[in-house]
């Protein structure tokens, strides 16, 4: 049995020089070895505009030197490869091009290209360029066997269609039959043939339209019954906004054929939406692969595995045009809307988005023939005219929310709405497939307002498997605010206690002691912190923290004991627990700590120890918030805290068994960057202050402030955060708010420091493994969360180096880093991962019984 077919079809750009062609020919070498590959090449860059721009002059009586342009772009290309233009073995070349001159001259001398004609002239393009590509790939040591696709694509012209269509947009229905291929390509490995291009039943030349190359791809593969196809084209892939505009904007690693198909014709031009459709009928995966970085893994468009909603995309397309009717005569008339688009299918008008009223009907229309200056339009708007009052905004961009099942992602996209404030919204449309959620606005409004719906959508979106690396970091550009870090400072220090080849934690006590200052200084409202020490509970971190004058949170006895033995009688503690043992909070009461309770349960099981005292009681608010899943903690389905409505039965049965409420506590979850928040939390816990009787003295808003994690994310607004709280402080006479961050005071502070072991190449893709992994730093393998990665020991080299970070563990989850672009280190270097201060060595384990790395303090 003959080994599967897979497609790779190159783009203009993508063969138009010769380094592209010594990566295909890599590729398709590599994939050789255990499949049959079929290239399909495109023309190179610019060839069939100049092609084009030749017929018209023909047509037009002009001379052009269009042709001997394109022949010199070949030539100039095999000699790039250490081909002689003139050479024996390019003879097929050189005879593609003259015949299109030969044609060419005779549209010149009768002034006419009809489309049977245009299409062989503007076939030479893709017919040169494979002949001169199968040459330089057998100069690279390739054998590839040249293959004239019209072989291959047969069109299926309609009786009534014109010649234009028949010629130059052909329709090639998607047949699956390898035995058509698999005769002229024998024996090969490699084939190598033309995109664009079919052949009418009658044998004649014609071509798929523009763009057409991807459809010819993807025809070609089914017909193959290939394994999947690979578009390499000159971007990475697709991306959650046009990259161009959207600098953050992150690779998309998977998606759906569907979506896809919406980004592609909302205006990401990565490939044509056509060719989508029939490798989405035979269920074949298309892999988008970039070729100058084919290190990079692209975006893989496959069936929708996942059906849960999710927004991928935010798009803008400029230039269209608005049209709306409005009049009375809509109301109760059978048939008035297809009255209002009889006229639209009359002068081949297509519209796009549509909205109705009771009185009004809008249309967008995506490309108006002649544009809105030309006849049809006119003739239109004068049919329209007939039927009430016509209004048109022209230019009019239309930007696009694109996802699944975008409807139930309301809740999510609600914040990002704001972007529209004070900016008119023409229209909104929600596509009935629920792929998109669009909206007019004037056309100057679309880019600004695609950055900033991305911002809202995206920037705080840390895990998600399907999203990949920004294009700032694909492009390589250096991961930010290095320079101002503290283990800049501190490097040669850092280096030399990894330099006994072991991973290291390592705390800078100074950055601990200057957040903790920075905190209080900006958040004069709150009037106590408390230190959430499951963050980091290392001696000296207590130390340093309880002499700022912060309190400490603990979650578990050991936690207090451990405060306890630090920091000695002084210090005042809160214990916070959920679900533990009744005798824990014998224990922590009986070592001074505050206690929390989040429900009745220890008015019922232990009286004894609420008689006479007070308490603080955790609500759930009914939402959470945080930088994931895992880590929101309110809502209905958390499991922590008493719901704040039913603070009232809970207060009876607490003060049933004699007990007091000192303090209301909530906490929303970690890692958040909304300044709005907390003051949200405390109007809550305000509004339920006169339902907890007159003991009550504070209200705990808990922790979670949040550092930007990912480059690009904007910080936590302190001041705004100091504005919030300050009016709730203030009407609360007497009754203290509090604060409990961890995460806040000490990530930044902490870095862990781990050496290479090796640097592997596997395929295309870069292993750079280190001494240890999810042993001692799991948030990358639990929550998707990003650190930054930098090479300590080449510091500050700039990164040259596309890598995945690994560390020891036998779990393909053991990845510290996906994608990240380091200064190429050797083994023996020592790579440090960033902002590894909280929740580091305090969630590590012994898995695998690989011990976590060490803690070292830096005074
Ligand atoms: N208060 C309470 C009641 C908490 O449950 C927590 C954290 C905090 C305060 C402190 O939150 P922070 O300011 O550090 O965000 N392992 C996750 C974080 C889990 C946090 C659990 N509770 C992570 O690595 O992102």
């Amino acid at each position: 049995m003959n080994p599967a077919w897979v497609v790779l079809k190159f783009g203009g750009t993508s063969v138009a020089s010769f380094e592209r062609w010594r990566t295909i020919a890599r590729e398709a070498a590599a994939r050789a070895r255990e499949r049959r590959v079929l290239l399909v090449c495109s023309a190179l860059a610019g060839t069939t505009d100049r092609l084009q721009e030749a017929v018209t002059a023909a047509r037009e009586g002009r001379e052009s030197d269009a042709v001997e342009r394109v022949a010199r772009a070949h030539a100039e290309l095999a000699s790039a490869a250490g081909l002689d233009p003139a050479a024996p073995a390019l003879a097929p070349m050189r005879a593609h091009l003259d015949e299109a001159a030969r044609l060419l001259r005779g549209a010149w001398l009768t002034g006419e290209a009809p489309p049977r004609l245009a299409a062989r002239i503007l076939a030479s393009g893709e017919l040169a360029a494979t002949a001169l590509g199968a040459v330089v790939l057998a100069s690279l040591g390739v054998g590839a066997r040249w293959l004239d696709v019209r072989e291959l694509l047969v069109s299926a012209p309609r009786p009534l269609d014109s010649d234009e269509r028949r010629y130059l947009a052909a329709t090639v229905p998607a047949v699956r039959a390898p035995e058509r291929l698999d005769a002229p390509a024998g024996d090969a490995a490699v084939a190598l043939t033309q995109g664009f291009i079919a052949r009418t039943p009658a044998g004649e030349t014609c071509l798929l339209g523009r763009g057409g190359s991807d459809t010819s791809a993807a025809l070609l593969a089914v017909l193959a019954g290939a394994e999947t196809l690979e578009i390499w084209t000159d971007v990475p892939g697709l991306f959650t906004a046009d990259p161009r505009e959207v600098p953050s904007a992150r690779l998309i690693r998977r998606i759906g054929y569907r979506e896809a198909r919406e980004l592609a014709s909302l205006g990401a031009k990565v490939l044509h939406p056509a060719c989508l459709e029939p490798a989405a009928l035979h269920g074949m995966p298309v892999a988008i692969r970039c070729t100058p970085h084919p290190e990079m893994d692209g975006t893989r468009i496959e069936g929708e595995q996942e059906a849960h909603p999710a927004v991928t995309a935010v798009t803008c397309r400029r230039g269209g045009t608005l049209l709306s009717v409005s009049t009375v005569a809509m109301w109760d008339t059978p048939g008035f809307l297809a009255r209002f688009f009889a006229p639209f299918e009359e002068e081949g008008i297509s519209v796009d988005l549509i909205g109705t009223s009771e009185a009004t009907v809008s249309v967008t229309l995506d490309a108006v023939p002649d544009g809105v200056e030309g006849r049809p339009f006119k003739r239109l708007l004068a049919r329209l005219e007939e039927l009430g009052d016509v209004q048109v905004i022209h230019p009019a961009a239309v930007v696009s929310i694109v996802g699944r099942r975008i409807r139930a992602t309301l809740g999510e996209v609600a914040p990002a709405l704001t972007a529209f404030q004070e900016r008119p919204v023409h229209l909104i449309s929600n596509s009935a497939e629920d792929l998109n959620l669009s909206f007019v606005v004037d056309d100057d409004e679309g880019p600004p307002l695609v950055q900033r719906l991305h911002d809202l959508l995206f920037s705080a979106r840390g895990d998600d498997p399907r999203l990949g690396p920004t294009w700032e970091r694909l492009r390589g550009a250096p991961e930010p605010d290095a320079g101002a870090a503290w283990w800049v400072r501190r490097r040669a220090e850092l280096l030399r206690l990894a330099g006994d080849g072991q991973p290291h934690y390592v705390y800078d006590l100074a950055t601990v002691r200057e957040r903790a200052r920075r905190l209080r200084a900006a958040l004069p409202a709150v009037g106590r912190f408390y230190y959430s020490m499951k963050a980091n509970p290392h001696r000296a971190v207590l130390e340093t923290l309880a002499a700022e004058g912060y309190g400490i949170e603990c979650v578990s006895i050991q936690e207090v004991e451990a405060a306890r033995a630090a920091l000695g009688s002084a210090a005042r503690l809160l214990f916070t627990p959920n679900f533990c043992a009744v005798g824990e909070y014998g224990r922590a009461a009986a070592l001074g700590a505050e206690l929390t309770v989040d429900g009745p349960h220890l008015a019922e099981e232990a009286p004894g120890l609420l008689r006479g005292r007070g308490l603080a009681v955790r609500l759930d608010p009914g939402w959470g918030a945080g930088h994931h899943a895992k880590v929101r903690t309110g809502g209905p389905s958390s499991k922590f805290g008493h719901p704040a409505d039913e603070l009232d039965a809970l207060r009876s049965a607490l003060e049933g068994a004699g007990a007091r409420i000192t303090g209301l506590h909530a906490h929303l979850g970690s890692g958040i960057l909304d300044a709005d928040a907390w003051p949200a939390l405390a109007r809550l816990l305000a509004s339920l202050a006169a339902r907890a009787g007159d003991a009550l003295q504070w209200l705990d808003l808990g922790g979670g402030l949040g550092l930007p994690e990912r480059p690009g994310q904007p910080a936590l607004d302190l001041d705004a955060l100091q504005a919030g709280l300050e009016p709730i402080a203030r009407a609360l006479p007497g009754i203290e708010l509090r604060l409990e961050p961890g995460r806040y005071l000490v990530a930044e502070a902490g870095v862990l420091l781990a050496p290479v072991t090796q640097v592997r190449r596997k395929r295309r893709t870069v292993f750079v493994g280190v001494g240890t992994g999810m042993n001692s730093l799991i948030r990358p393998a639990l929550y998707g969360a990003w650190h930054p990665i930098v090479n300590l020991t080449r510091h500050p080299a700039p990164p040259d180096l596309f890598a995945q970070v690994v560390g020891p563990i036998c779990e393909s989850g053991d990845v510290l880093g996906r994608d990240r672009w380091l200064a190429s280190p050797a083994r023996g270097d020592v790579l440090l991962i960033g902002n590894a201060g909280a929740y580091g060595h305090a969630m590590a384990s012994h898995y695998n019984l690989r011990p976590p790395a060490e803690e070292t303090v830096l005074a």
